[in-house]
């Protein structure tokens, strides 16, 4: 069993530090009065209508109206009971805080399931795992049937964490299931609670760009994330998580596609000063950020152009695409990553 302290890790000590070196800038943007996250009235619809659940799982609602969904809080750590099923619970959240060492045969970079919803998955507008575990099962248009949340899951280690697929039935996906329904204990089953899966940003005011994203990305993501999105070790230990390359989450992600990743950007980054992008940049960052190679699509058949026509054929994957004249998806590090070259442990 692990203490609560275990919870600080070096990184959170690394990510505080930072914090505080930025602690000018923040001063600022509070004295502009700008809210560390985003405040704003999300597009969605009421929560009593039957539209509702489909237009959570599918695009955004044209108009913005005012977030009628009902607030949720998660239980506090300390109301765990010391019993089978709390063990169990922290089983969960363990693997969902530290991926590669709890569930190493299952995952193929070095991202944590808290990389991408942070807070161990209580952050609200980062995609948290209470506001998901209430709308399983679900139908997904991203392989056309009901998911369970088991099935849920497993995409999220072929594609999120490059890497395999645990058994609908593996310890792995009990706990991390486990851990979920704790979080939502006492949440209304289907439906959408404020701060569920990630904000949806208005179609940006200018296209996309991939130059102003660059220079988004040098003055506000590259101290943490590296020049070339390549994440930083300290010796053995990831303190930031890769954005492209071969560690990265691979082309069949969520978080490759354009409208997921801005709208995680703009809520949640710069980590810890969500919100302090504008729109516009963080449309550009996210565009920049996924117009560079990453493991292949796991689903990739045949070539790109078909692989794209079959899994990518809209605008928010620039899979397939020439970009700075470069195919993307051309020469793409093998899906699987570690696993794949078999080093992993
Ligand atoms: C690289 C970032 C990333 C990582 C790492 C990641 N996810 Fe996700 N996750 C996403 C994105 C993006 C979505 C939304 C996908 C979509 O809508 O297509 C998502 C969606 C989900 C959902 C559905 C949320 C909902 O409200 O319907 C669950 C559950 C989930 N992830 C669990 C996990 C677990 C468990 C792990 C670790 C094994 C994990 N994720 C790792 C980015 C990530
Ligand atoms: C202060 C350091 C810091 C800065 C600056 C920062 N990030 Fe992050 N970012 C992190 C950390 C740490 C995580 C993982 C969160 C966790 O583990 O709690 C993360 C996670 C992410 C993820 C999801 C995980 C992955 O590897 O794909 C994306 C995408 C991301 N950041 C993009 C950005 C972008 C774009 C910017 C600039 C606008 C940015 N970040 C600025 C520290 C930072």
């Amino acid at each position: 069993m692990i203490p609560p302290s275990s919870r600080l890790r070096p990184l959170q000590v690394a990510v505080l530090a930072l914090l505080a070196i930025s602690a000018l800038v923040l001063a600022t943007a509070i004295r502009n009065g700008r809210p560390t996250f985003p405040t704003t009235a999300l597009p969605h619809p009421p929560a009593d209508t039957p539209a509702d659940r489909a237009s959570t799982l599918g695009p955004a609602a044209a108009a913005p109206r005012p977030d009628t969904r009902p607030a949720f809080t998660p239980p506090s750590a300390a109301s765990l009971p010391d019993t089978a099923f709390g063990k169990t619970v922290r089983q969960g959240e363990q693997i969902f805080l530290h991926t590669p060492q709890n569930a190493p045969q299952f995952a193929g970079n070095n991202l944590n399931c808290s990389s991408c919803h942070l807070d161990a998955g209580r952050r609200p507008d980062a995609a948290p795992m209470w506001a998901a575990y209430v709308m399983y099962p679900a139908y997904r248009a991203k392989n056309g049937h009901v998911n369970t949340l088991a099935e849920r899951l497993q995409g999220c280690f072929r594609f999120s964490m490059n890497g395999k697929p645990p058994a609908a039935d593996d310890p792995v996906l009990v706990a991390l299931q486990t851990y979920m329904f704790w979080l939502a204990d006492k949440a209304p089953t289907g439906v959408p609670l404020k701060g569920h899966g990630y904000p949806k940003l208005a179609a940006p005011p200018q296209k996309a760009d991939y130059l102003r994203g660059s220079q988004v990305y040098a003055r506000n993501c590259a101290v943490c994330h590296g020049d070339e999105g390549q994440g930083q070790k300290n010796g053995e230990h990831w303190v930031f998580p890769a954005l492209w390359g071969p560690d990265s989450f691979n082309w069949g992600a969520g978080m490759h596609q354009l409208k997921n990743a801005a709208g995680f950007i703009k809520a949640n980054m710069p980590l810890g000063r969500g919100g302090l992008l504008s729109d516009q940049e963080a449309w550009d960052v996210a565009y920049f950020m996924n117009a560079h190679e990453r493991p292949q699509d796991p689903r990739y058949t045949e070539s790109v152009a078909k692989t794209r026509a079959k899994y990518h054929d809209s605008e928010d994957s620039l899979y397939g695409l020439e970009i700075n004249g470069h195919l993307l998806g051309s020469e793409a590090p093998p899906s699987g990553g570690r696993l794949a070259q078999g080093t992993g442990r």
